[in-house]
Order: structure tokens, then C-alpha cells, then sequence
């Protein structure tokens, strides 16, 4: 098993937007990355249903929801509203320096 890292940005840069979503070309996949209560996360914006529109809902429980079909999903991906075991991909996310990455095991 291989791990891929990726600089997300500049830690003043996610502090002033509070998120930031981008595709990243190595993982395949749109990725938001927020700062909340200090804790750093990052979340793919792709459904592991049929591929919706994931976006962050609730900010303090931190549940996403699929614009297709509805699906929730926990802080930490889990599928809140369907018997479905599958879950949403995170990705680990820290600080070096002044900047974020996000990693992620192949
Ligand atoms: S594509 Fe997300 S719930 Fe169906």
C-alpha cells in the first residue's frame, strides 16, 4: 500500500474561507476541506451512490447530504439515512508549516 499527499493550500487561505473544494487529478476525485473547532477535515464531494453532489449541511454536527437522492452522511462518513454499508471517502488532513494536505492510501 502506497499513500498519496497533497497540498491542499496555504493555512491562512483555508482560515479565510472557511473551506475549499477542488479536484485533485492524482486522487480522481473533488475533495472539500474545511477547518472546524480547529479540527481540519476533508471529505469527497462525490456520492459513492450513483456519483450526486456531496456538500457539508449542517455545521455543527457536520452531516453531509447528496443533492440526488439525499443520502447523509456522519462526520466521519457514515451513511445516516440508508441501510447502505457504504461510506463517503475521507481523507486524512494535517498541518506543516503554513500549509494543509490531505493524504490518502492506496
Ligand atoms: S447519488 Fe447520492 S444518494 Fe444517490
Amino acid at each position: 500500500m502506497s499513500s498519496i499527499i497533497i497540498e491542499v493550500c496555504d493555512l491562512d487561505d483555508l482560515k479565510k474561507k472557511k473551506s475549499i473544494t477542488r479536484y485533485y487529478e492524482d486522487l480522481k476525485d473533488e475533495v472539500t476541506t474545511y477547518l472546524k473547532y480547529g479540527a481540519f477535515t476533508s471529505f469527497s464531494t462525490v456520492c459513492p451512490h450513483m456519483g450526486g453532489y456531496v456538500s457539508l449541511v449542517d455545521d455543527v454536527s457536520e452531516i453531509k447530504r447528496c443533492k440526488w437522492h439525499g443520502r447523509e452522511f456522519s462526520k466521519g462518513g457514515e451513511v445516516l439515512n440508508s441501510k447502505a454499508k457504504i461510506c463517503l471517502t475521507h481523507y486524512e488532513t494535517y498541518v506543516r508549516g503554513d500549509k494543509v494536505f490531505i493524504s490518502y492510501d492506496r
